[in-house]
């Protein structure tokens, strides 16, 4: 029986996926979305191009694959058109090659909103949300007061649009919220039609068919398993199940229908948004990962926190998704370091642990391992073996640490800079 394949990521989200999702596509006949909406933002390069996908699977590019967005991911119409159209500007023709789900949740302009007031209203407590109305959307959904794509085909469509948009709009008063939606709202109805160009599918059957059928089938995710509803930092954390379970119920899956895990991890960290991050750096190391690593929001622009790599956090990503196999991004922007720290436990108001706790405190300090740097270009490098030994040393630690072999090493955005062991 073939199973699914899942690339997802382990830490805060922006750990490369975009980048090892394409890569992959050509060893599968279908890339699916399983979570997340329009606050993914994956990056892709290649032929001197770059491009950045948000609602739209990272498979799009590697010819004659089916992309499919999943039951489990929320959709903004505007923006998904936005992002179509862009693409079929550089000549990608998606309406051949893309599914959506019936079952995908829409966002609504007033979940943009809802978001914004939520924000709003949190002051100093704010969860530094992308503002795409992701966490209005969801409870949408879980409140049993969605709207999902398949109603796009009911007569009854304007209606429900129409008691979903008063009820949200009692919310916004009772924020004193100020808004205008009358153009978002003429581009929503206009970009709602446009989704109709597209097979809107029951994912679910078309998933497990093409499994049974033999056909391999690629699970990307969005975000990182530290923005997780249940196991993230909460509250600071995106509103889906960003983790490997997320594929059974965002897809349709059974588990046994889940095959390789892929791991994503930067070979250091980065965070964008408020909460917790117990490595963090605000000294110049962290401004010079942020500089090399050019770490700045791919949807939002903004500045991402950057510290060291937490083993502490990244076995705890492991044990929760069932990772079989880890991929190393990102480690060339430490080509210049002469020190490399790797946190291996936290020392919590004198007592030691490696368990990642309930809750992040002041009294929390990382317990670090030191390793020299490599210090040479691993740009240049195009196999395992090129690798300098105190890299290889390095990879080696985290390997023994994890228990989980690092099959794939990223030293550069574009898909041809990837190293596979
Ligand atoms: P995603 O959300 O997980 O797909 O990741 P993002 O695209 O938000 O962020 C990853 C960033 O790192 C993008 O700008 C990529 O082009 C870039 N990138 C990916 N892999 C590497 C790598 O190995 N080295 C370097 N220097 N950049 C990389
Ligand atoms: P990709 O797929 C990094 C963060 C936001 C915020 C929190 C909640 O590119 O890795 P939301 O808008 O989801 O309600 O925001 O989650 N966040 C991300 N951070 N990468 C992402 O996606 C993210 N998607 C959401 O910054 O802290
Ligand atoms: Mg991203």
């Amino acid at each position: 029986m073939k199973k699914a394949d899942v690339i997802l990521g382990l830490q805060w989200g922006d750990e490369g996926k975009g980048k090892v999702v394409d890569v992959l596509t050509p060893r599968y006949e279908v890339v699916a979305r399983f979570q997340g909406g329009p606050n993914a933002g994956h990056t892709l390069e290649f032929g001197g191009e770059k491009y950045i996908l948000r609602s739209i699977p990272s498979g799009i590019f590697q010819g004659g694959k089916t992309n499919v967005i999943g039951n489990g991911v929320v959709l903004d119409a505007i923006l998904f058109r936005a992002e179509a159209e862009e693409l079929a500007k550089s000549g990608h023709d998606l309406t051949k090659q893309l599914c959506i789900s019936k079952k995908a949740h829409l966002i609504l302009p007033t979940h943009r909103m809802l978001d914004a007031a939520y924000e709003a209203a949190k002051g100093s407590a704010k969860i530094g949300t992308t503002g795409k109305g992701i966490g209005p959307t969801y409870t949408d959904k879980i409140s049993r007061n969605g709207m999902r794509v398949g109603d796009l085909l009911s007569p009854d469509f304007k209606t429900l649009y129409a008691k979903a948009k008063a009820r949200h709009e009692a919310i916004l008063r009772s924020l004193n919220y100020d808004y205008d939606i009358a153009e978002l709202e003429r581009q929503w109805f206009e970009a709602v039609e446009y989704l109709k160009r597209f097979r809107i599918i029951d994912s679910e059957y078309f998933i497990n068919k093409c499994l049974d059928e033999n056909r391999p089938v690629l699970a990307e995710g969005a975000q990182g398993t530290l923005l997780d509803v249940d196991f993230g930092s909460y509250p600071f954390v995106t509103s889906s199940n960003t983790v490997c379970a997320g594929v059974c119920t965002g897809l349709g899956l059974a588990p046994k229908r889940i095959g390789e895990v892929y791991g994503i991890f930067k070979a250091y960290c980065t965070r964008v948004g408020s909460g917790p991050f117990p490595t963090e750096l605000f000294d110049e190391t962290g401004a010079a990962l942020r500089r090399i690593g050019h770490e700045f929001g791919a949807v939002t622009g903004r500045e991402r926190r950057c510290g060291w790599l937490d083993l502490v956090a990244l076995k705890y990503s492991i044990m929760i998704n069932g990772v079989t196999q880890l991929i190393m991004m990102k480690s060339d922007v430490m080509n210049d370091f002469d020190t490399i720290r790797v946190a291996t436990a936290y020392d919590i108001d004198g007592e030691r642990t490696t368990e990642f706790p309930y809750t992040i405190t002041e009294g929390l300090k990382p317990v670090y391992t030191d390793f020299p740097g490599w210090k040479c270009d691993l740009r240049n490098c195009r196999s395992y073996d090129e690798f300098p030994p105190a890299f290889k040393h390095y990879v080696d630690f985290i390997e023994r640490e994890t228990g989980v072999p690092v099959k794939i090493i990223s030293v550069g955005p574009d898909r041809g800079e990837t190293i596979e062991r």
